[in-house]
């Protein structure tokens, strides 16, 4: 299972003072060192923590493991895709109040509008996820849409209070990974994931791969960033040991 490291919040805490530190891009160099398998970052319309800048530099620095960039789909995010050309994008909904990404992208109420839009960043040698809650609708329109993968929002999940009810947002996953594979998508997930809820997502099989930004940049305060890649890495590996 590969492990995507999400290096938004290096950029917050930078852009409480606007300043210069500290830089997401060395953030993503001791991610790379550190064991990550990938660096994900979401560049927002209102330009929150990551900047445009950023992601130019990403890409000139960052050369042993691909570059996914979350981003609306908008037509200045596709420009800017093009342009970078990340190894992936993942197409998020986003909500310029919202505190973080609120809910999976609506696949099918957009299907029309995504077709072209997912084809044209194809054609450009970009890899498609769609940011989707766990249900079926959903994945099959991401089929329909051309596409190449699901990224499954396990916020439902890692916000349940209650063990009953994180229960059965952990059987949604379940069932959602499993019938997206079985129609050819490639499995990811993401979203609320921390060192202690990591582990029952992780060994679902089919999913592939996480994407994990908050709780590692949140405890690279105590641990130091490497420290707190590694030990993600870790517990993910541990469980995948087991399957
Ligand atoms: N995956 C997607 C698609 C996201 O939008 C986010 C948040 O930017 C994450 C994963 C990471 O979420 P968290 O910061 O809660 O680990």
């Amino acid at each position: 299972m590969r492990l995507g490291v999400n290096i938004d919040h290096i950029a917050t805490v930078r852009e409480a003072r606007k300043t210069y530190e500290p830089d997401p891009v060395k953030g993503a160099l001791i991610a790379q060192d550190a064991g990550a398998d990938q660096i994900t970052f979401h560049l927002r319309e209102d330009r929150r923590h990551i900047q445009d800048e950023d992601v130019f530099r990403l890409r000139c620095t960052i050369k042993r493991i691909p570059l996914n960039m979350e981003m609306a789909p908008t037509e200045e995010m596709k420009k800017i895709a093009v342009d970078l050309k990340p190894e992936r994008v993942t197409l998020v909904p986003e909500k310029r109040e919202e505190i973080t990404t609120e809910g999976g992208l609506d696949v099918v109420s957009m299907e029309e509008y995504l077709k072209d839009y997912i084809k044209e960043l194809k054609e450009n040698g970009i890899a498609v996820a769609v940011f989707i809650d766990p249900e079926k609708n959903q994945i099959d329109a991401s089929v329909e849409v051309g596409a190449d993968a699901v990224e499954l929002h396990t916020g439902e999940y890692a916000n349940s209070t209650s063990e009953s009810k994180k229960e059965k947002e952990l059987i949604r996953l379940k069932e959602a990974a499993k019938y997206a594979k079985e129609t050819g998508l490639d499995v990811f997930a993401g979203h609320g994931l921390t060192y202690t809820n990591v582990q029952p997502v992780a060994s679902i099989p089919e999913i592939e791969e996480l994407n994990i930004g908050h709780s590692i940049i949140a405890n690279s305060i105590f641990w130091g960033l490497e420290e707190a890649v590694r030990k993600m890495k870790r517990l993910i590996s541990d469980v995948r040991k087991g399957l």
